[in-house]
């Protein structure tokens, strides 16, 4: 893909996993974590706040300060001398961001329309509050923090970078007309609605270079409390722009359920996005090993991305081709601080050299 040699047609999916510090600096332990998974075809960072403005989930790491570029470093190493190759992903959680995060300021949005739901801040639990509405004027500074963002990840050793344009965030808040109530060239119709989104790709894209940079949509997800009047309208049109941009790959999220993200069973949307991006396309929500062999059978994909098989999996491969039985997920420590349901998987064949 792209100039990746790709082992497999096997991602990681982005996980936000809490193991940063309160100051959004990776730790040591997210380098063990990743390396124990570095036989993935490609791997995926965490959500990784791209300012201290997109950020606003507990210990949830950036890439846009020094001390946190440097410990990054650390991990791209380890993914590497494992043989491995590994993108961040870039995230500006827009709206469902909170004032405790943000030194008491208001979170920002396309339009001050407050996400329904409830969020977890240094100070406890809090409702989503009602975002301030971006100016025109500011877009351009945000296109420059995606820019820098992904400066930093090459510079921390990066393979690329995933822009998270699903599940509710910024991007997502941009293109969807539930969250975007703008009258300006950024909101209305659907070609309005992708600029700002279209921008950032771009902007991306262009510093990355070829075959580095990656997006992500979640063209039927419900997560943070996003609705549109015509999904498969606005998620085609997206596609066939994105061709413009210098984007590798396509990663659509098929529908879950907002909890434990488990697939839905609702019929999926990729298969009509497919025939509209011809670059690389990746397929992730509830895959098993016999639906994701029946994706690729089918065409309908070229990758298949886990989440929760390959957190609780650390040798996820290993398993799927040997279609032995998968570790149950621990649901309490998804988010939880410490090396608990984060490092202590067990794997199958203890002796073996990963
Ligand atoms: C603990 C956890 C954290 C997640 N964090 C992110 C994230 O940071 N970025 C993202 O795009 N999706 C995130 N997701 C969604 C997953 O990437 C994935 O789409 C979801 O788990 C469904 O795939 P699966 O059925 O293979 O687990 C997260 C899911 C889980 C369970």
């Amino acid at each position: 893909m792209g100039k990746l040699r790709m082992p497999n047609r096997a991602v990681m999916v982005p996980m936000t996993r809490g193991r940063a510090t309160g100051e959004g600096v990776p730790t040591p332990i997210m380098a063990e974590y990743y390396g124990l998974r570095a036989e993935a075809g490609l791997l995926i960072t965490e959500a990784t706040a791209i300012s201290r403005q997109g950020s606003g989930w507990l210990n949830a790491p950036g890439i846009y300060t020094e001390t946190q570029v440097a410990a990054w470093r650390p991990i791209t190493e380890r993914v590497h001398a494992a043989g491995g190759r590994i993108f961040l992903q870039l995230w500006h959680m827009g709206r469902v961001s909170h004032p405790d995060f943000l030194d008491g300021a208001l979170p920002v949005g396309p339009s001050a329309v407050a996400a329904a739901g409830e969020t977890h801040t240094p100070t406890g639990k809090q409702s989503y509050v009602v975002p301030r509405a971006l100016d025109a004027g500011e877009l351009p500074g945000i296109v420059d923090d995606y820019r820098k963002a992904t400066e930093n990840a090459l510079r921390a050793g990066f393979d690329g970078v995933e822009i998270h344009a699903a599940n509710g965030y910024l991007l997502d808040q941009f293109l969807r007309d539930g969250s975007n109530r703008r009258s300006d060239e950024f909101g209305g119709s659907i070609e309005n609605r992708l600029r700002f989104p279209l921008a950032v790709a771009k902007a991306v894209a262009d510093v990355a270079g070829a075959g580095r940079t990656g997006i992500r949509i979640s063209p039927q997800g419900q997560y943070n409390d996003m609705k549109d009047s015509n999904p498969l309208a606005l998620f085609s049109a997206f596609t066939k722009a994105l061709n413009g941009t210098g984007v590798t790959y396509l990663h659509v999220m098929d529908p879950v359920t907002a909890d434990h993200m488990l697939s839905n069973g609702e019929p999926q949307m990729h298969p009509a996005l497919r025939p509209l991006f011809p670059g690389t396309l990746m397929v992730n929500g509830g895959y098993t090993r016999e639906t994701a062999e029946a994706a690729l059978a089918q065409g309908t994909a070229d990758l298949i991305a886990f989440g929760v098989p390959y957190l609780a999996n650390p040798d996820l491969l290993e398993r799927l081709r040997a279609g032995a039985a998968m570790n149950a997920p621990d649901f309490a420590t998804l988010y939880s601080p410490g090396v608990k349901g984060y490092l202590d998987y067990p794997v199958l064949n203890a002796n073996a050299t990963p």
